[in-house]
C-alpha cells in the first residue's frame, strides 16, 4: 500500500490535481532551533576524492516533525564540499534513488562532459565518477540534481548542497573563515507542506507559471532557526536554493552589511547595502557586524516581479510570495571573535571589455504570448507543453537533441537577453560572465563581478567568454533557474565549434 505522504512526494503529476491546504500548526515556537550547519567535506583532507550518495530520507523541518525527503549523503540537502584551486578532485555520485538523476556543479568551471547537466544521467543503482581540475577564483557555488523534466521536484525534495572553492585569497584578506562559526553557510528556500507535515510539490496552473513556491521559509532545511555568532564580523554565504522565489533580504533593525562576493568570486571592494535581492541559484557573501551584541532577524520582502502590461487578473492568478522572517542571529559573547575589521579592498578586477566581443547573440526568455510569437506549435512538439504553459528560449522549447548555439571556444560574445512576462534568473553553464547593462544602465556595484546567474526584469547585456571544452554529445545548458520554467522548456543548449 502506498502512503499518502509518499504518494504526494513521489508523483508530482498526480499531486497537481490536489489543492494545497495551509499548513496546520505552522505557528511553532520560532527561533528555538539552532541553525543546522551542513557537514564540511574538504577534498584535500579526504585525499582528493569525495563520494556523495543520493538517497531518500526523513527530515524534521520543525522540531518533532518528520517528512519524506531526498538528500546527498544526508536526509535533506547535503554536505558542503570544499575544493582547492589547482587540485584535481574526484567527486563520485551514487544514485540510490528509484529514478534517474544527475548532479550538476553549478558555477564550477569544468568541461561539459563532467558538469553533470541533463545529458549525464546516473541510472538508479549506478555511480558516476567524474574527475575535474579546479581552476577558478575563490567563491561559493552549489551542486544540485539536474535531470530533465524532474529537476524541480528533485531539488525541491532536497537534492542540493553548497560547494566552496578556495584559493587562499580570503585568508590573505583576513576575512572570517571559521566554517560554521563566523563563516556561515545559509541555504535559503521556501516550501509548501500539507496538513500532515509532508512536503508538497503541487504544480497547479499558476505554479507552472510562477514556479513552485511555498508559504514556509527554510534556512539550512529548518523553519525559523537561530544562529549564535561571535561578537564581531561574520561572513554569511548566502545561497538561494528556492525553486522560484527571489528573496529581498534585510535585517530587522535595518542595519547595513557589506557584500563581498557574488557567484564567481570577490568584488573589488565590499559594497555597503541595506537590502539585497538574491534570485534562485545566485550566491552572495555578505559581511555583517555583530559587535553591538544585540539580537537581530534576517527578513525577506514579498516577491512578485511581473513585468509591465500585466492585467490585474493576471496579477491575481500569478500570486507571488509573501514577506517573512527567515532566521535570527544572537550574539554569544563566549565565542571568540576572530575578525573585527573589514578589508577596505578585496581583489583586482579588470573592467569588462565589450570590445573583445566578436558578435552579439539575442536570446529571449519566452512564456505565454511571447512563446506564441516565436512560432505557435513548436513549443508543443518540443515538450514544453507537457501539461503546462508554453515556455521556451527564442520561441522554442528545450530539446535534448538540438544544439541551439555554437559559440567558438576561446572567444567572447555579447548576449542580449530579454525576459518576458516576469523576471527570470538567467543562468549559463560553463561560463563566468560579466554584466554590461540591465535595462540599458550599468549594473549595481554588487553585480559587477563575475556571475553565472543574473535576475533579469529588463533586457540585459552580458559579456560571455567561452573557456570550457564542450561537444555536441555533452553540450552546456542555458536556462531560466526557476526550476519549473527550466523543466517546462525554458532551456537551450550550446556546443562549441573548435572543441
Ligand atoms: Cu543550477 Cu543548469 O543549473
Ligand atoms: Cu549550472
Ligand atoms: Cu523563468
Amino acid at each position: 500500500m502506498i502512503t499518502r505522504r509518499r504518494f504526494l512526494g513521489g508523483t508530482a503529476a498526480a499531486a497537481a490535481t490536489l489543492w494545497a491546504p495551509r499548513m496546520a500548526g505552522a505557528q511553532v515556537a520560532a527561533f528555538q532551533t539552532p541553525l543546522p550547519i551542513p557537514e564540511l567535506w574538504d577534498a584535500r583532507a579526504r585525499g582528493g576524492a569525495l563520494e556523495l550518495v543520493a538517497a531518500e530520507g526523513r527530515h524534521a523541518f520543525r522540531p518533532g516533525g518528520s517528512a519524506w525527503t531526498l538528500g546527498f549523503s544526508a536526509p535533506y540537502l547535503g554536505p558542503t564540499l570544499r575544493v582547492r584551486r589547482g587540485d584535481e578532485v574526484e567527486i563520485a555520485v551514487e544514485n540510490r534513488l528509484p529514478w534517474e538523476t544527475t548532479c550538476h556543479w553549478h558555477g564550477l568551471q569544468v568541461p561539459a562532459r563532467v558538469d553533470g547537466g541533463p545529458h549525464i544521467i546516473i541510472p538508479p543503482g549506478e555511480t558516476w565518477r567524474p574527475t575535474m581540475r579546479i581552476d577558478q577564483p575563490e567563491t561559493t557555488l552549489w551542486y544540485h540534481a539536474h535531470p530533465h523534466y524532474d529537476t524541480g521536484r528533485q531539488v525541491y525534495l532536497g537534492l542540493g548542497g553548497m560547494m566552496i572553492v578556495e584559493d587562499g585569497s580570503g585568508g590573505r584578506l583576513g576575512l572570517p573563515r571559521e566554517y560554521g562559526v563566523d563563516d556561515i553557510p545559509l541555504i535559503l528556500q521556501d516550501r509548501l507542506f500539507d496538513s500532515s507535515g509532508a512536503l508538497l510539490y503541487a504544480l497547479r496552473g499558476h505554479q507552472r507559471m510562477t514556479g513552485m513556491r511555498g508559504d514556509t521559509l527554510l534556512v539550512n532545511g529548518v523553519v525559523a532557526p537561530v544562529a549564535k555568532v561571535p561578537k564581531g564580523l561574520a561572513r554569511l554565504r548566502l545561497l538561494n536554493a528556492a525553486n522560484a522565489r527571489n528573496f529581498d533580504l534585510r535585517f530587522s533593525d535595518g542595519r547595513a552589511f557589506h557584500v563581498s562576493a557574488s557567484d564567481a568570486g570577490y568584488l573589488p571592494a565590499p559594497v555597503r547595502m541595506n537590502e539585497l535581492t538574491i534570485a534562485p541559484s545566485e550566491r552572495f557573501e555578505i559581511l555583517v557586524d555583530f559587535s553591538d551584541g544585540g539580537t537581530v532577524d534576517l527578513e525577506t520582502g514579498a516577491d512578485n516581479r511581473m513585468l509591465g502590461g500585466m492585467g490585474r487578473g493576471m496579477m491575481r492568478m500569478m500570486a507571488g510570495s509573501d514577506a517573512g522572517t527567515l532566521m535570527r542571529f544572537e550574539v554569544d559573547a563566549s565565542k571568540r571573535a576572530r575578525t573585527q575589521e573589514m578589508p577596505a579592498e578585496l581583489v583586482d578586477l579588470p573592467a569588462p571589455d565589450p570590445d573583445r566581443a566578436i558578435g552579439t547573440r539575442r536570446i529571449s526568455l519566452d512564456m505565454g504570448p511571447s512563446m506564441m510569437r516565436g512560432g505557435m506549435g513548436r513549443g508543443m512538439r518540443g515538450g514544453g507543453m507537457r501539461g503546462g504553459p508554453p515556455l521556451g528560449i527564442n520561441g522554442r522549447a528545450y530539446d535534448m537533441n538540438r544544439i541551439d548555439f555554437e559559440p567558438r571556444l576561446g572567444t567572447t560574445e555579447i548576449w542580449e537577453v530579454t525576459p518576458n512576462m516576469m523576471a527570470h534568473p538567467f543562468h549559463v553553464h560553463g561560463v563566468i560572465f560579466r554584466v554590461l547593462s540591465i535595462g540599458g544602465r550599468p549594473p549595481a556595484p554588487h553585480l559587477a563581478a563575475g556571475k553565472d546567474t543574473i535576475l533579469l526584469d529588463e533586457p540585459g547585456e552580458l559579456l560571455m567568454t567561452f573557456t570550457q571544452p564542450v561537444t555536441r554529445d555533452y553540450p552546456f545548458m542555458v536556462h531560466c533557474h526557476i526550476l519549473e520554467h527550466e523543466d517546462g522548456g525554458m532551456m537551450a543548449q550550446y556546443g562549441t565549434v573548435g572543441a
